[in-house]
Parts: structure tokens; C-alpha cells; sequence
């Protein structure tokens, strides 16, 4: 099982920005946690972070036909980007929405997620154990439990 594992814009910044927020890990420390947790569930990680929308577009397109399903945190692309949200449903690829704090919780503005629309399940205000629950949502998915 190929899994690609997508974080939007702000997310290397990770340790740094917001820290109420997001925390005090960085993104390399997310990096490691979800390439530890893949690895225990016997799935192959790919991991990639981008602040441009059309460089995360790109990458979702490449993953058809190649990878087995998607994780992605789009971080502030979730809530204006119908581009990602059309890219999810153009490789039609199980997909998984994970965002490190609670998105119905914070602004009005970020209640709205378009690439939840192309996702079966959305993991939100577990911070990096949101990331553990989607690639178990996928392993089950995709092994047909
Ligand atoms: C985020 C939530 C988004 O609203 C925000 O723009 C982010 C991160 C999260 O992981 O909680 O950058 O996706």
C-alpha cells in the first residue's frame, strides 16, 4: 500500500509558527512520526509538503495510477482551494483530511473545507495523531475491512 501524505502551505513551519496552536514538534518531527506509524502498519509513505497550490495539484495528479490513496492536510488551501478539491476528484483516489486543530472550532472562515468534499473521513484537533487515525482509515479501506 502506497500512501502519499500531502501538507499545504505554513506546515514546514511547523515548531515555529502559532505555537498555542500547532505545537512545539516541527514539520521534520511530523515527518518521522508519520513515516513511523506507516511503516507499523506495514504501508509504504510518501511525504510531501508545498506552499504552492499548483505544486500540490501536480503532485495529486502524478499519484494516479502509482499510489494507493492520499492523506492531506491542505492547511489554508482547505478552505479556498477548489482546485485541490477537483484534483482529489480527477485520480479519484481514496483520500483522507487531516488537520492538526480543530477547523469547526476556530474563524468562520475555516469551517468551510473544499477538499473534505473529495475525502471519506476528516481527522481534526488530534494534532499529529490526526495523521495515525487517516492511514488507518486507508489500510482498512484498502484492505476491504
Ligand atoms: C490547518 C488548519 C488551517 O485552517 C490552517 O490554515 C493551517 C493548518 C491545521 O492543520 O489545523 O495552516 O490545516
Amino acid at each position: 500500500m502506497k500512501i502519499l501524505v500531502i501538507n499545504g502551505p505554513n506546515l514546514n513551519m511547523l515548531g515555529i509558527r502559532e505555537k498555542h496552536l500547532y505545537g512545539t514538534r516541527t514539520y521534520a518531527d511530523l515527518e518521522a512520526f508519520i513515516r513511523e506509524k506507516a511503516a507499523g502498519l506495514g504501508m509504504e509513505a510518501e511525504l510531501f509538503q508545498s506552499n504552492y497550490e499548483g505544486a500540490i495539484v501536480e503532485k495529486i495528479q502524478a499519484a494516479y495510477g502509482v499510489m494507493d490513496g492520499i492523506v492531506i492536510n491542505p492547511a489554508a488551501y482547505t478552505h479556498t482551494s477548489v482546485a485541490i478539491l477537483d484534483a482529489l476528484k480527477a485520480v479519484s483516489l481514496p483520500a483522507v483530511e487531516v488537520h492538526l486543530t480543530d477547523i469547526s472550532e476556530r474563524e468562520p472562515f475555516r469551517r468551510i473545507s473544499y477538499a473534505g468534499m473529495a475525502c471519506q473521513a476528516r481527522f481534526a484537533g488530534l494534532g499529529f495523531e490526526g495523521y495515525a487515525k487517516a492511514l488507518e482509515s486507508l489500510k482498512e479501506t484498502l484492505s476491504g475491512d
